[in-house]
């Protein structure tokens, strides 16, 4: 069973020691340590974001963490999801040991479920970035409906959107 939770003095050392693959530093860019400290930092600056550990039957296996923000990035002017609030997942990796075992699906399957109660408010979407050359990133968003944008930043990374409204396409 999965189960996301929040990181706690229980949980802290065993999510900073998760790793991904030596390949896939590259997708990813950060530290779990470095996305807690970012939570820290959007907390304090009235973003809220929460990072939770992902646990595969009581075992650590992944960290995400996702915040609740307005899309105002200047690139997104003429797009109609332009100054819309949004839930957006800043960070997701399932350790490399435990990788390919569906945890990674179920994980974010969790994640959508809790953003869809729209913990911090209401939003229309929720985004990520995904790097473009990260073939099983991009399908496991396409299959939860998530859609290329075509906003490719400088280091390669798409930008990709899900409405949160079943009825209303982006
Ligand atoms: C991406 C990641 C979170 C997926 O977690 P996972 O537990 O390994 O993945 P799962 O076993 O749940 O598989 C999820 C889906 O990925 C896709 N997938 C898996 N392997 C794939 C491959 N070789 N090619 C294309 N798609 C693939 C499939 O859609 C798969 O779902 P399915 O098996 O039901 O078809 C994980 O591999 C990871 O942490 N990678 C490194 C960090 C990273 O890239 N994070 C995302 C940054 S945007």
């Amino acid at each position: 069973m999965i189960e996301l939770r929040k990181i706690t003095g229980d949980n802290i050392d065993e999510v900073i020691e998760l790793e991904v693959g030596e390949h896939q530093k590259d997708f990813i860019q950060t530290t779990n340590l470095r996305s807690i400290a970012d939570a820290y930092v959007l907390n304090a600056d009235g973003i809220p974001a929460t990072p939770f550990a992902i646990y595969a039957d009581e075992v650590v296996v992944g960290f995400l963490m996702y915040d609740y923000d307005t899309l105002d990035h200047e690139s997104f002017e003429n797009e109609v999801f332009y100054e819309k609030k949004s839930y957006f997942i800043w960070h997701i990796m399932i350790d490399k040991s435990y990788q390919g075992k569906g945890y990674g699906r179920l994980a974010l399957e969790k994640m959508l479920t809790d953003i869809e109660t729209m913990p911090y408010g209401e939003a229309e979407y929720v985004a990520l970035f995904y790097r473009t050359s990260n073939v099983k990133a991009k399908t496991l968003y396409a299959s939860f409906g998530f859609v290329d944008t075509g906003i490719i930043q400088d280091d390669n990374s798409m930008f990709a959107i899900k409405s949160l409204d079943t009825f209303h396409s982006v």
